[in-house]
């Protein structure tokens, strides 16, 4: 009786163990945690190769967390760093197509190097969709299987105008030296990117759309970055001082160097107030406008464009044609998918978390 019993178990053990080696052998080759199939098989998932411009940029790092979350149990994403170079991201874009990934998604370093990507994955055959960066026009028009997910820049910097408007509006005092004109000093990102162009341009017209005068007093780029922004910042209150009466920042990263800045010539205590606005909503931007340094943001919605980027790469990548019941999302001229921005300020800041 003892020997049937261990005869049985080893049997058992024997089969389970060969089951396991099965499922395992199958998982190994297809891509990780393979989806099942009905017949118990592991189906082979998509593979996109996503490159991200640098890892190192707030916002950013919210779109690849939103790309990688949608694609669980979905996809198997290989997200890379292209370490702001241009030839660094080409580099593994080629390495992408050798690999012969299913599909690209692609966030330019330098959106005028969007067409040689587009050579690239035209050639094998390889699908793209492009995000955050826009490329231009003509590359776009390339390839139909070229797609962009994006924010209308314009939109963000109109709405960022109207924070300072509603404020100044609000606040007559603002004007400090009451010459009925505002005083303000801006903050660029990168040069060249259309959010930087478009925030810097439609931001200010939005003030003077207002019936409101502006006088520049300075103007300089700090490249997104919060440590740059601080320098830039506390460069203008050097020269500018209390001339100053509005800061507006293309992000909300610069914004908050520049309210360091702000915060070590003496500003938001003993009744000592700047507007300071950017884009982008990020936490430690909510966080400031709870603590009622910065006045206000525009939400720059990096859960949607994570997760348009990510669906449509998916549907291309199964050779499917991307339409709005598949990715879920408005595809305007056959290639564009635009996330509406939204003005955040101390009244609607859960609508940012
Ligand atoms: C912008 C964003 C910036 C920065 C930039 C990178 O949309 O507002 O903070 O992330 O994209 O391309």
């Amino acid at each position: 009786m003892k020997k049937v019993v261990f005869t049985l178990l080893t049997a058992a053990l024997i089969t389970t163990v060969a089951a396991g080696c099965g499922a395992g052998g199958k998982n190994a080759a297809a891509p990780s945690g393979g989806a099942k199939t009905e017949t118990g098989g592991a189906a082979k998932k998509p593979v996109i190769g996503v490159a991200i411009y640098k890892f190192d940029d707030t916002f950013m790092t919210g779109v690849r967390n939103a790309i990688s979350s949608n694609a669980e149990g979905k996809a198997q994403t290989d997200i890379v760093d292209s370490q702001n170079s241009q030839p660094t991201q080409n580099d593994k874009v080629d390495l992408f197509i050798t690999k012969k990934v299913n599909a690209l998604a692609i966030n330019p370093v330098d959106r005028t190097g969007a067409g040689v990507i587009i050579d690239k994955a035209k050639a094998a055959n390889t699908p793209v969709v492009f995000f955050n960066r826009e490329p231009m026009e003509a590359d776009m028009k390339k390839w139909d299987k070229v797609y962009y997910v994006g924010a209308k820049a314009e939109q963000s910097g109109t709405m960022e105008g109207q924070l300072v408007v509603d404020y100044f509006k609000a606040h007559p005092e603002a004007d400090k030296n009451k010459d009925g004109t505002l005083q303000y000093v801006m903050l660029k990102g990168e040069p060249g990117h259309q959010d930087a162009e478009l925030r810097t341009k439609f931001s200010i017209k939005a003030v003077e759309d207002a019936g409101i005068k502006v006088e520049k007093l300075a103007e300089d780029t700090a490249m997104w970055d919060r440590v740059k922004g601080q320098e830039k910042m506390a460069a203008f209150l050097a020269s500018h001082g209390d001339k100053i009466e509005a800061v507006f920042a293309n992000n909300d990263d610069m914004a908050l160097g520049a309210i360091e800045a702000l915060k070590a010539k003496g500003y938001f205590k003993d009744n000592k107030y700047m507007p300071v606005v950017g884009v982008d909503a990020t936490a430690p931007a909510v966080k400031a406008m709870e603590e009622g340094t910065m006045l206000g943001t525009v939400l720059n919605d990096a859960k949607n464009q994570g997760k348009a980027t990510f669906n449509l790469a998916n549907v291309l990548a199964q050779g499917q044609t991307p339409s709005k019941d598949n990715i879920g999302y408005d595809i305007t001229d056959g290639k564009y998918v635009w996330v509406p921005y939204k003005k955040i300020t101390k009244e609607n800041l859960n609508d940012a978390k």
